[in-house]
């Protein structure tokens, strides 16, 4: 319930779940088979305020991208519900869709091919104005040149250059620019830096901060690197194979990962002296298949300390004394009280293992 202290959120996604059907083999489909359905997104909730940043982290292939465009509405979620300033926009069509996508815009991962080569710069950021048909030309010009200025790229020098006469730093404040131009109430920028230089890649990622604070922006950071989510957010969520499995306050799940799998994306971060990190801390293997989500803990596979209970049942993300809450037997006792004939798994174990890798490193 939302009360005065409470802000309500600007969006928020209540076990939210996006599954695409897999095609079936004409002779599978002869001998009657279910096409195969890939479960992106399974079961994900959370929530983003006004001027707050959420990193989404997880490997490739865990969903977040799925999750993201599931949030602007570009893909049809399969059940569950999102919520923008407490209206459910969940299935609205036509009319509505459109007032929302204006609302809710998206920051793709490639500043090269996001732009197109044959527009000018100022044609670029004023197209989403013409689409939502905002304004004359004049006043359109007004709110081409405003963005401009917002993302720090002079309009009087760039306004009629090409994308191919930018620095790829350059083209991801332009498609910034693009996305706010339209005043929108909520930003996912998908891997906005991976693809630019280390050198400014931090600028970006200033910016993207900056803006969310002064314009009040609601944003849902995606990356693939942990590392650089403490630079901007406050929160971040971990996610496995379409689920959160951990989530918290930034500076606890860097300092602290209480779960198996954010332990081992920590210490899988590159080091100065790669030699540092002991081999069976690294996050060997890849992320089982969506189409084949493995029972119990989908992270059974690949956890050092999976047991039997792992295997058989999946657990719930469950809220620790700090705050962070988790999806892990070790830190839930649920699992153990419905099957007690199975082994727990034990948390000295991961103590053991963590304390192999980049954790007791922080502690030296
Ligand atoms: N349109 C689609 N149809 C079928 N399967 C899809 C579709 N889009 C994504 N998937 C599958 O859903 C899973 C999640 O994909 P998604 O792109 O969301 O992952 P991701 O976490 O963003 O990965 P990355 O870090 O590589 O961008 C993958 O297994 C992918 O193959
Ligand atoms: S529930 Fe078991 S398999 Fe899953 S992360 Fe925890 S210890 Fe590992
Ligand atoms: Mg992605």
């Amino acid at each position: 319930m939302t009360d005065q202290t409470t802000p309500r959120p600007v969006i928020e996604a209540r076990d939210l779940k996006t599954h695409f059907q897999g095609r079936t083999g004409i002779f599978n489909a002869l001998a009657g088979a279910k096409p195969a359905v890939a479960r992106a997104v399974d079961g994900v909730s959370l929530s983003i305020n006004a001027r707050e940043i959420v990193g989404l982290v997880g490997e490739s292939g865990c969903g977040k991208s799925t999750l993201g465009m599931s949030l602007v509405r570009m893909y049809q979620p399969t059940s569950g519900q999102i919520s923008f300033d407490g209206d459910d926009i969940t299935h609205v069509e036509g009319r509505r869709l459109k007032a929302y996508r204006r609302q809710a815009q998206i920051i793709f991962q490639d500043p090269y091919s996001s732009l197109n080569p044959r527009l000018t710069i100022g044609q670029i950021i004023e197209e989403p104005l013409i689409i939502h048909g905002i304004g004359n030309a004049a006043e359109r010009r007004a709110k081409v040149i405003r963005a401009m200025d917002i993302v720090r790229i002079p309009a009087s020098e760039n306004i009629d250059r090409f994308p191919s006469d930018l620095s790829g730093g350059q083209r991801q404040r332009i498609a910034i620019a693009r996305t706010l131009v339209l005043e929108p109430r909520f930003i996912v920028a998908d891997e906005p830096v991976s693809m630019l230089d280390v050198s400014i890649q931090a600028s970006v990622l200033e910016l993207l901060e900056e803006l969310s604070r002064e314009l009040g922006l609601a944003v849902l950071y995606i990356s693939h690197d942990i590392a650089t989510v403490g630079y901007i957010c406050k929160h971040v969520a971990v996610m496995y194979l379409g689920r959160i499995v951990e989530e918290g306050r930034a500076e606890d799940i860097l300092a602290e990962p209480l779960h198996p799998y954010t332990q081992r994306l920590m210490a899988s971060i590159p080091r100065m002296d790669p030699g540092e990190i002991p081999e069976r801390t690294e996050l060997r293997g890849d992320v089982p298949s969506p189409m084949n989500v493995p029972p119990g803990c989908r992270f059974s596979t690949r956890c050092p300390c999976a047991t039997d209970l792992c295997r058989e049942i999946e657990p719930e993300l469950c809220e620790q004394p700090g705050g962070q809450r988790v999806r892990c037997h070790i830190h839930d006792d649920r699992g153990a009280r419905q099957r007690p004939d199975l082994e727990r798994p034990e948390a000295g174990r991961i103590t053991e293992i963590a304390d192999a890798g980049l954790l007791a490193e922080a502690t030296e």
